[in-house]
């Protein structure tokens, strides 16, 4: 690898920001929906991060006009997708350069690109060109001329789909390989979360364009009953069950301390006090949710070494805050151990002077709105598994609410519909070839990916200590061996595509 950077820098990842409508109930203390919306963001987190603390890589920012409809044939308005382009590398068309294309997802693309570092550098290695395009609707790519208009209403917000960005990617690249007289020259695909997942479905829906996809932390199983609605739950879990029975145990059981705390007169005011909120707390349910929040980033950004997601985060961040959780005196009760655990996540840096459990409660993100329609996972958490509150997955409520916030109903059967799920396995390796399913296992999305390799060439990558996408992100001095190796397969995988491709067409050429 081209000269991977000596220190590490603060940087977020690209964590999915999967935003859940989830329908959950919890039981047995509240009535209604209270589970919701477990997930930040991307455009929430981008302003909390320096983007200048950012990696920069040098690229060119260009626009290019798209179809907003790639499937009806309405006359309807165009609308300028930005891609970021580096061709300094890239040897080109008369040598059949690679190109390298990042599959973008839910967020900012100059976000996606300042982090996934591993793309930037082994292209120079490959002679590759580097293209991020990014994906509707997020980032500069609006249509209707702006955010605004383009997320004011069902209608306008329709053209928000995976198939959508999917096409635009298609016609994009190529077209840009037209111009560059580079049809030829073959192109590899790489996403992680989101972007992962429209890799592996690119590779599949569009099997002409690309000779293969890295898919990193990609839970294309999340769907109807692929995986149990549990799992996701059950992971984060699991990563503080391994680090402590205890830590476990005081998170498991603080939710009812929390629930009869919040019951008694003034105990609302008292939980205000206990974790310095800003504000005085309306409902345990906002607490909870905010805790609940912390406790699935840190199993997704549970990286071996330190790295600023939404937060600074100290490296191995769950052993860090089960070190506080455990490490009080005994008799400290279940509320100051929680406090003193979830201060690792929310005020590493030790500059936050109170904490603001709702800024930007119900801001209405894109994947929310994907989250109704196509991207419907179902959530649940098991009192005999988790440590979470239980809560079932309820997919009446879930569509009350998708009605209620987008006047839209969720079609929970479409993506496997659209990109198979059940016989995954036996249907991919009929006709799939060429996708590397790399994951940690500590990662919670891990469990709704492929985990198990499905073919000679559609092949899991699995690291039993990685976390979300962390083969992604740029290369540090700190990486732990399992990283490098789990980079070094990946970059051979790509290598035999290129190698098979090239020998394809000189053999083509010399009949
Ligand atoms: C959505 O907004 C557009 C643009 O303002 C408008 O033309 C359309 O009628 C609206 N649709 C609905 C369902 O409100
Ligand atoms: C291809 O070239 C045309 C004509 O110069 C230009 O308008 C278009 O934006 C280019 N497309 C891409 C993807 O670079
Ligand atoms: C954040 O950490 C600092 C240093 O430990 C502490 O003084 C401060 O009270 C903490 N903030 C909150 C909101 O707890
Ligand atoms: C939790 O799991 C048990 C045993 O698998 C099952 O009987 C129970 O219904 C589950 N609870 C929920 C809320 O799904």
């Amino acid at each position: 690898m081209a000269s991977p950077p000596p220190f590490l820098y603060p940087l977020l990842i690209l964590i999915i920001s999967f935003l859940w409508q989830a329908s959950a109930i919890q039981l047995p203390s509240t009535n209604g929906a209270r589970y919701l919306g477990n997930f930040w963001s991307s455009s929430k987190t981008l302003p909390l991060v320096g983007k200048s603390k950012a990696p920069k890589y040098e690229y060119e920012t260009k626009y290019f006009q798209q179809k907003l409809d790639h499937f009806s044939f309405a006359d309807l308005p165009s609308f300028q997708q930005r891609y970021l382009i580096n061709t300094q590398h890239w040897v080109g068309p008369s040598r059949l350069g690679p190109i390298f294309l990042y599959c973008g997802n839910e967020g900012d693309i100059e976000w996606f690109a300042a982090n996934t570092g591993f793309v930037w550098e082994i292209a120079p290695r490959f002679g590759a060109l580097v293209i991020f395009p990014e994906h509707r609707y997020y980032g500069e790519s609006m249509p209707y001329g702006s955010k605004e208009e383009a997320y004011k209403n069902a209608t306008t917000l329709s053209y928000l789909t995976a198939e959508q960005a999917l096409a635009d990617f298609a016609v994009l690249i190529t077209e840009l390989k037209r111009n560059l007289s580079a049809q030829a020259c073959p192109v590899v695909l790489f996403g992680g979360s989101y972007g992962g997942m429209l890799a592996a479905w690119m590779r599949l829906k569009y099997p002409h364009i690309s000779i293969g996809a890295l898919a990193s932390s990609a839970p294309i199983l999340q769907f109807e009953d692929l995986v149990p609605p549990e799992t996701f739950y059950n992971i984060v879990s699991n990563d503080f069950k391994r680090e402590s029975m205890s830590c476990f145990n005081i998170i498991k059981e603080s939710w009812d301390v929390i629930n009869s705390v919040g019951q008694i007169n003034g105990g609302l005011a008292q939980l205000t006090k206990t974790f310095h909120l800003c504000r005085k707390l309306e409902s345990v349910d906002g607490l909870s949710n905010w805790l609940e929040s912390a406790y699935s980033y840190l199993a997704m950004a549970n990286y071996p070494y330190p790295t600023g997601f939404l937060m600074p985060l100290p490296g191995s961040p769950i052993k860090e805050v089960c070190r506080k959780i455990d490490g009080l005196p005994d008799g400290a009760s279940v509320l100051q151990r929680i406090f003193e655990g979830i201060n690792v996540y929310y005020n590493y840096t030790g500059k936050v002077d109170c904490f603001n459990l709702d800024d930007d409660p119900h801001g209405m993100s894109g994947w929310d709105w994907q989250a109704c329609t196509e991207m419907v996972m179902p959530m649940a958490s098991n009192k005999t598994t988790s440590m979470f509150p239980e809560f079932y997955y309820d997919p009446k409520l879930n569509e009350e609410q998708c009605l209620k916030d987008f006047h839209v109903k969720p079609r929970p059967t479409w993506i496997t519909t659209a990109f198979g799920g059940h016989a995954f396995k036996s249907a991919l390796k009929a006709f799939g070839s060429n996708i590397i399913f790399s994951n940690g296992l500590l990662d919670p999305w891990s469990g709704g990916s492929v985990l198990e390799d499905v073919s000679e060439t559609i092949v899991a990558l699995i690291t039993e200590k990685g976390a979300h996408h962390l083969d992604l992100r740029a290369a540090t001095a700190e990486d732990p061996d399992w990283l490098l190796e789990q980079r070094s397969s990946e970059i051979k995988l790509i290598r035999g595509w290129l190698d098979k491709y090239y020998d394809e067409k000189k053999a083509t050429f010399s009949m």
